[in-house]
């Protein structure tokens, strides 16, 4: 499911602050937010994409040719668990994989002061059963964590911006 329209102007928005930044988007889909993404990217800044759909994929490569920007076409817990390159400064994460599954790995992928975006947190209509009590639990565990701010959006999809902090 694309994101919304919303979503694509707060993530360009964010994006814009991260100069040279290096931005990762987990569930590239056929390209919405990585096009937001990328309006909000200066000249030196790089984007991933991860997903594991060539088809969809293959939508995005076509619509936005753009040599800053690397498609991964991957399994993103796969390329999660072997990613070894550098941090990034903002992380979209868009699919299971960075979002209710691996976020530890995902989080130390994100540099101190570094943005976490996730959104679809509020009720959606295409939930599956049980997702409610996953998201609920999800949130309330992101709320628990020493190395993050955040900030709940009751707004759009309801977005969840959170930044990464120093811990001692
Ligand atoms: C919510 S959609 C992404 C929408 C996209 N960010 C946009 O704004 O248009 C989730 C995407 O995650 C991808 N996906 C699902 N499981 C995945 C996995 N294990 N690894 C990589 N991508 C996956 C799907 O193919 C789908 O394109």
């Amino acid at each position: 499911m694309a994101s919304d329209l919303y979503t694509g102007s707060l993530l360009k928005t964010l994006v814009a602050s991260k100069l040279s930044g290096r931005i990762l988007e987990l569930g590239t889909g056929s390209g919405l937010a990585t096009s937001w993404i990328t309006d909000g990217m200066d000249k030196d800044s790089k984007l991933v994409t991860v997903d594991n759909n060539a088809l969809l994929m293959d939508v995005a490569k076509q619509n936005l040719p753009d040599a800053r920007i690397q498609f991964v076409c991957a399994d993103g817990y796969e390329w999660l668990l072997k990613y070894n390159g550098e941090p990034f400064d903002l992380i979209f994460a868009d699919a299971m994989p960075g979002k209710y599954d691996l976020f530890e790995e995902t989080i130390a992928l994100l540099k101190v002061g570094g943005f976490y975006i996730i959104d679809d947190m509020l009720p959606q209509n295409n939930w599956p059963e049980g997702h409610a009590a996953k998201a609920k639990a999800f949130i309330e565990a992101l709320e628990n964590r020493k190395d993050i701010m955040l900030t709940k959006l009751n707004w759009s999809t309801g977005i969840i911006i959170a930044v990464k902090i120093a811990v001692d």
